[in-house]
């Protein structure tokens, strides 16, 4: 490969939901960059086989590993299963997610439930089972969580969800002070708008176009949707060697969309407003 080289040579990792969007694109660089992966959803079909089949076809091991990161005993099997395959776990990457919006006046106890248990209890809990793993190895690790703009700000209907990203920032924080000295670095990846759709080989170029944004391009200095692998080159990045002294942080990947503040939703941008397109 062109470019810096192979940052994660003989890493073993475990990405959570990454039989598609972002976390296939995490699995896809992290294998580019010489890690061996394993591949976890709740499900395994066509998607899945496709991401399994782009990690051999770059020289690495890819397992596969069907467990839902809300269950107690799934996390369990999942982390041994992992081990057993890899001999170790070196990253982990806390990115699986089924989100849905749901104003704050329609939010039921069952939907605070599933979404906290699945994508900030199930984040954490993975997170201390694979620490004290690597904690056993003596050799320092990783961990990742994928949050999101949402953590920062809000809106309209995305209360729970928000509110269990903004946990994840703080996370990180309190697992950056309790493994001080295990080597084990805790970060999140902050993404922005990052087109996560499925789609056939012959419109991946079409991938964070201008259809896909709409209105929202202009709101975006990088001028462009965000892709999978923009999040995967953070990830590859805080994994890595050149990313061992940041630790308990929360990297923003959103192309300059928070930078300068986002207008409410029900104020779109017109012509000749600051940040408008001309
Ligand atoms: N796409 C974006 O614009 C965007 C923006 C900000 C943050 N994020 C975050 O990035 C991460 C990935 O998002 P995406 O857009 O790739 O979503 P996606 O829906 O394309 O992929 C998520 C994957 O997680 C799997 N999953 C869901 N629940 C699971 C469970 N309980 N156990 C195991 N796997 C499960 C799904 O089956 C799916 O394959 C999420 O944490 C999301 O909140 C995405």
């Amino acid at each position: 490969m062109s470019g810096p080289g192979k940052l994660l040579e003989g890493k073993k990792a475990l990405i959570t939901g990454s039989r598609r969007g972002i976390g296939a694109g995490i699995a896809t660089l992290f294998a580019e960059h010489g890690a061996d992966v394993g591949i976890n959803d709740v499900t395994r079909d066509e998607e899945a086989d496709k991401t399994i089949a782009l990690v051999e076809s770059l020289g690495q091991k890819a397992s596969w590993h069907q467990a839902d990161v809300g269950d107690t005993d799934d996390r369990t099997r999942l982390l041994d299963e992992f081990v057993q395959q890899h001999g170790r776990i070196d990253i982990l990457v806390n990115n699986a997610v089924a989100s849905r919006d749901m104003h704050f006046t329609k939010i039921t106890e069952e939907f605070w439930d599933h979404l906290v248990g699945h994508a900030l209890k199930g984040y954490l809990f993975l997170a201390q089972g694979a620490a004290t793993r690597m904690i056993d190895h003596g050799h320092g690790g990783s961990i990742i969580n994928i949050s999101s703009v949402h953590s920062f700000r809000a809106w309209p209907h995305d209360g729970v969800y928000g509110i269990v990203k903004a946990g994840l920032n703080r996370m990180v924080q309190s697992m950056a002070h309790d493994l001080a000295g295990t080597g084990i670095t805790a970060n999140c990846v902050a993404p922005g708008y990052i087109d996560s759709r499925v789609l056939p080989d012959h419109e991946e170029s079409s991938r964070g176009d201008d259809e896909y944004l709409g209105g929202a391009k202009s709101f975006i200095p990088s001028q462009r949707g965000g892709l999978p692998r923009d999040i995967a080159g953070a990830c590859v990045f805080l994994a890595s060697e050149l990313g061992e002294y940041v630790n308990g942080q929360t990297i923003t990947v959103d192309g300059g969309f928070l930078a300068g503040g986002v207008p409410p939703d029900s104020m779109p941008l017109e012509p000749g407003m600051p940040g408008a397109m001309e």
